[in-house]
């Protein structure tokens, strides 16, 4: 069996620090129970004496939590602190105190102003005091990535020694690289005594974009917690990302001789409700819970990832809440990708069909940047339309505008195939469009009704025109088109209704 790694999250505290992150006591709670669903191990709640809202934030996470996560409430090393965090945690059944000073020349001398003797003096004191409220206490180094390596061995084998049971190592300002990280790491599992006694804790911040890296670094050396927060989110540029370094260690399980309890299928959903309770939205291209991390826009790709998912997908999106992979149709996928699809949509056609299909779409994907499912199905139907057309559109041009009166030049193929050409003018663009088509099949009937609507999202989307024609024996006959251009899905929604009238007739 590999090692457990205990998965540490500091949403609702670190995340919290983001510019612009702050949640009120009730979206904590929701942002706990997701937490509780994820099954993380230790749930930082807050920062007790920082706010009344950080204290009943700590208090009733406890409550919520039970037996089922250690609930964590951040102290500095200051007995007040420490005070008003074992009242906050006084209801939780697994508490920890989070104390800690820096341990850097420049938290000691430009912050703190205390010397190294003070450091160590104050570290253990916070420790020992801490422990007369709860046992499990976590010692936090801050900026122990920036440290000396003998003195930030000293510091730790001193308050392991006053009773601390996790040392938090963690890089805050997001300066190492991996590999030092790790080094480091593993300096004071091979220097400090007491160290196997106890769980050695990343956390990494992200200034470099390496968090992730920071951690695994850490975990590969002797760390056996990490902490860090949906999203990412966090002071700066953030921390480890939980979806990040959980599916790291998931896909290296052996390399790295190391397993979290996590359930994964539930990231997603997590990452969602950080974004929307935050409103800091995650970008597209982010790694697991980004919108596009499983979306294939290139051709070969779409076809590798259709002939066998991982030619091209590491992970099952299922295995991260994310449903399916998606095959994102643009002017770049080919005919196996638009087959695809189509059958998901549940139709079947023959290669003919398809091909005629595949045309239209790629002359809609030049003028769309993505082609949507409701676009697949207004191409189909439209090309249903064209095929049943007694009277088809070969060309449609308006001029209009203040002060133009507005004409069209409209040319039509009629049922012998032969065009015919005309032109009209009327109040707007579209009524000159039908005056023409009128003009052309001679048919006795009114425009009864006419709406547009757009079938997808964006500026690009296809309009889709309806129309309702009265004929003379009042007989109503429904028209439709749809098209990137309005005139055009007008004229379509005109002839289809028309069309359908002189069939019927016939
Ligand atoms: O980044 C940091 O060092 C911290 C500590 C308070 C753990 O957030
Ligand atoms: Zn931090």
């Amino acid at each position: 069996m590999t090692r457990k790694i205990a998965i540490f999250d500091t949403t609702l505290r670190d995340g919290e620090q983001s510019p612009g992150a702050s949640m009120n006591t009730e979206e904590k709670l929701v942002i706990a129970r997701q937490l509780l669903r994820l099954n993380v191990d230790v749930i930082e709640a807050g920062f007790p004496i920082s706010s009344p809202g950080d204290f009943e934030s700590v208090r009733r996470i406890s409550e919520l939590a039970g037996d089922n996560a250690v609930v964590c409430g951040l102290t500095r090393a200051i007995d007040k602190d420490i005070e008003v965090a074992a009242d906050a945690l006084k209801f939780a059944k697994r508490p920890r105190i989070h104390t800690g000073i820096g341990v850097s020349p420049s938290h000691m001398r430009d912050k703190l102003r205390i010397t190294e003797e003070q450091c160590i003096e104050r570290a253990v004191h916070a420790v020992s005091y801490a422990k007369t409220f709860v046992d499990d206490v976590q010692f936090y180094a801050e900026d122990a990535g920036r440290s000396d390596f003998a003195f930030l061995a000293k510091v730790i084998e001193a308050v392991i020694a006053a009773g601390a049971t996790v040392v938090n190592i963690p890089d805050t300002t997001g300066y190492s690289l991996p590999w030092d990280f790790g080094e480091r790491i593993k300096y004071l599992v091979d220097h400090v005594k007491g160290i196997d006694d106890v769980t050695i804790s990343v956390h990494c911040h992200n200034d470099l974009g390496m968090a992730t890296a920071l951690s695994l670094a850490g975990v590969r050396n002797g760390a056996t917690q990490i902490e860090c927060t949906i999203n990412g989110l966090g002071e700066r540029a953030g921390n480890t990302a939980m979806e990040e370094v959980v599916m790291g260690i998931k896909m290296h399980q052996d390399e790295l001789d190391a397993h979290t309890g996590i359930n994964t299928p539930e990231f997603i959903k997590a990452s969602r409700l950080v974004s929307s309770i935050t409103g800091m939205n995650v970008q597209a291209n982010k790694a697991i819970v980004g919108a596009n991390a499983f979306a294939h826009s290139s051709g070969i790709h779409q076809d590798g990832v259709l002939k066998k998912r991982d030619t091209y997908e590491i992970i099952d999106p299922a295995e991260v809440g994310a449903g399916q992979s998606q095959i994102v149709l643009t002017a770049r996928s080919g005919h196996a990708a638009l087959k695809h699809r189509l059958e998901e949509l549940g139709y079947a056609f023959d290669d003919e069909r398809l091909d005629q299909l595949y045309e239209a779409f790629l002359n809609l994907a030049d003028k769309k940047k993505e082609v949507y499912d409701e676009d697949l199905e207004s191409l189909v139907n439209e090309r249903d339309r064209e095929a049943e057309a007694l009277y088809s559109l070969d060309s449609v041009q308006v001029s209009c505008g203040f002060p133009l009166k507005p004409t069209a030049t409209l040319t039509l193929k009629n049922p012998e195939d032969e065009l015919v050409t005309v032109c009209e003018w009327g109040t707007g663009p579209v009524d000159a469009v039908y005056k023409a088509v009128d003009k052309v099949l001679a048919v006795d009937a009114d425009l009864a009704e006419f709406s547009v609507q757009s079938v997808t999202r964006g500026i690009d989307a296809l309009g889709e025109v309806t129309v309702r024609v009265k004929a003379a024996n009042g007989e109503m006959y429904t028209g439709r088109g749809a098209d990137g251009d309005i005139i055009v899905s007008s004229t379509k929604a005109y002839l289809n209704a028309l069309n359908r009238l002189i069939s019927e007739k016939h």
